[in-house]
């Protein structure tokens, strides 16, 4: 959403962000919720298997 904007949070605190552009945390993973700071991506594999490997005989 367009910034600047304020939300209101569940327990009546609000959040205020000041960004021209900024988008909200739906998944809760966020380190800086009610905003998005991409925790929502999944990490990538830290090694794929290598299919040349293990089978040959
Ligand atoms: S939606 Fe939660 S971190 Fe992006």
């Amino acid at each position: 959403m367009e910034g600047p904007v304020e939300i209101v949070l569940d327990d009546g605190t609000v959040a205020r962000s000041d960004r021209f552009v900024v988008a909200m945390c739906t998944c809760r993973r966020s380190r800086t919720y009610p905003w998005c700071d991409t925790s929502h991506r999944p990490r990538a594999r830290a090694a794929a298997p290598n299919p040349e490997e293990g089978t040959a005989s």
